[in-house]
């Protein structure tokens, strides 16, 4: 029986396995970058580090321009985010009826800020400007769910529902 700390027993990382198959899909391609950032980002969440440099020697394109792509793009994120993402809308309607003052009933009760994600990875907390559900101002979204005429009395309520 041989050691089972050898190489050959290791199990592969899956995220690895899936990153090599995005490689594969894309090997040879013009213009791979930003799809094989997106589906990197879809595997592990965000971009660590560590494999924007496996992409950059992957798709023979520079660190430094793999970087300025990332970070001109908000869609894209070098922190991990958390399993859920809070959205609370300072559009003009939610802020005349008090959504300031629930963004800042979230980042208390959270203890994070405009962009940040809490330690445990529970929540990204972001603003955003006018999500179209002005009718229910002020409103957040929590994934897909969206939370209107809230107040901020309701705001433990909601953060609750989600693990
Ligand atoms: S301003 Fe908040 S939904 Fe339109």
């Amino acid at each position: 029986m041989s050691c089972q700390c050898a190489p050959e027993n290791r199990t592969p990382d899956p995220k690895q396995v899936k990153l090599g198959e995005v490689f594969a899909k894309y090997k040879g391609v013009k213009g791979a970058l930003i799809p094989v950032l997106q589906e990197a980002q879809d595997i592990y969440g965000y971009l660590p580090a560590d494999v924007l440099r496996q992409i950059s020697l992957e798709l023979k394109i520079p660190l430094s321009k793999v970087y300025g792509v990332v970070t001109f793009y908000a869609q894209f994120h070098l922190e991990p985010r958390g399993r859920n993402i809070i959205k609370v809308c300072l559009g003009t309607a939610c802020h005349v009826r008090g959504g300031a003052k629930i963004f800042e009933t979230i980042q208390k009760e959270l203890g994070v800020a405009d962009g940040e994600t809490t330690e445990d990875l529970r929540f990204t907390l972001e603003s955003i400007a006018c999500i179209g559900a002005c009718g229910l101002a002020p409103v957040i979204m929590v994934n897909d769910d969206t939370h209107g005429r809230l107040t901020p009395d309701k705001v433990k309520a909601i953060l609750a529902q989600y693990e």
